[in-house]
């Protein structure tokens, strides 16, 4: 049994940018060989290899998961981290927002875990001795603030996904980790327009002169994470900046 990554498969969704990059360069730094999957074209980096999927269709996971597994032979870490946060008042919002983040966030992160299981069962019996499925959910799934009704739904329903799955996971040797970030600097919020930001940031107090996390900050905790000894499931970590509080 040991606690390295090197020569783990490893699939993280979301990795063309922001957290999942930054996930799949710290893993593949650690050894591990990487698919990053997400729509945009992404140049291969070292051990990452990119692989173009969206993740907000219905078959686009279990084709991503498969196409992964035939590029990598093996899958002992699933990462998910691909999603999307668009913003505005429930009364107001989009229904074609609202789609686009439950069919990311929520349907594709479970969907990926569904098409991974079978492969993480396989890589948990071999000499690592447990494989990883790795879900980055949000501080919004505990703290929701206005503006962000669907987008910390879906965080919330990960929440509630990943504690069903860790127990009935429990006699396998998958470990499942949820990680909640606060504020991070990404290219989350361009999606949205400066004015509904500056709406939204004015009435959410907290995030008034919050230094944010960088994506490197939240790659550390996901590779100290799945480098824990096979014995060891860390079942949720929750990252903030600092000055943004509890
Ligand atoms: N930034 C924050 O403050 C913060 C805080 C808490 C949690 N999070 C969570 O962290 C995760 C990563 O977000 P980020 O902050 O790193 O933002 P980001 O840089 O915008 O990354 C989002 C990633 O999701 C991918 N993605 C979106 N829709 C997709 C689709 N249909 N199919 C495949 N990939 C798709 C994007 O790739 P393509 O555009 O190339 O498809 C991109 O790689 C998200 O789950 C987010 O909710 C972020």
């Amino acid at each position: 049994m040991t606690d390295s990554v090197a020569g783990c498969g490893v699939l993280v969704t979301g990795g063309s940018s922001g957290i999942g990059r930054a996930i799949a360069r710290s893993l593949a730094t650690q050894g591990a060989d990487v698919v990053s999957a997400a729509r945009r074209d992404q140049e291969a980096a070292g051990r990452v290899r990119p692989l173009r999927a969206d993740l907000g269709r219905p078959d686009g996971c279990e084709d991503a998961v498969a196409r992964a597994v035939g590029v990598l032979g093996r899958l002992d870490i699933l990462v998910a981290s691909a999603g999307a946060m668009l913003i505005d008042d429930v009364v107001d919002a989009s229904s074609s927002d609202w789609q686009t983040m439950t069919s990311v966030n929520l349907t594709g992160t479970t969907e990926c875990v569904r098409a991974a299981l079978p492969h993480l069962l396989q890589a948990a019996e071999g000499p690592r001795g447990c494989a990883d499925i790795v879900v980055i959910g949000s501080i919004s799934g505990r703290r929701p603030t206005p503006g962000r009704a669907i987008y910390a739904a879906t965080k919330a329903g990960l929440r509630a996904f990943v504690d069903s799955l860790r127990q009935e996971l429990a006699p396998t040797r998958i470990r499942v980790s949820l990680v909640e970030p606060g504020l991070t600097a990404t290219g989350l919020r361009a999606a949205n327009s400066p004015e509904t930001l500056d709406r939204m940031t004015a009435r959410t107090r907290e995030l008034h002169a919050v230094t944010p996390l960088s994506p490197d900050d939240v790659a550390r905790a996901v590779t100290w994470l799945v480098s824990q000894p096979a014995v060891l499931s860390v079942s949720q970590i929750t990252l903030l900046p600092t000055s943004q509080g509890a």
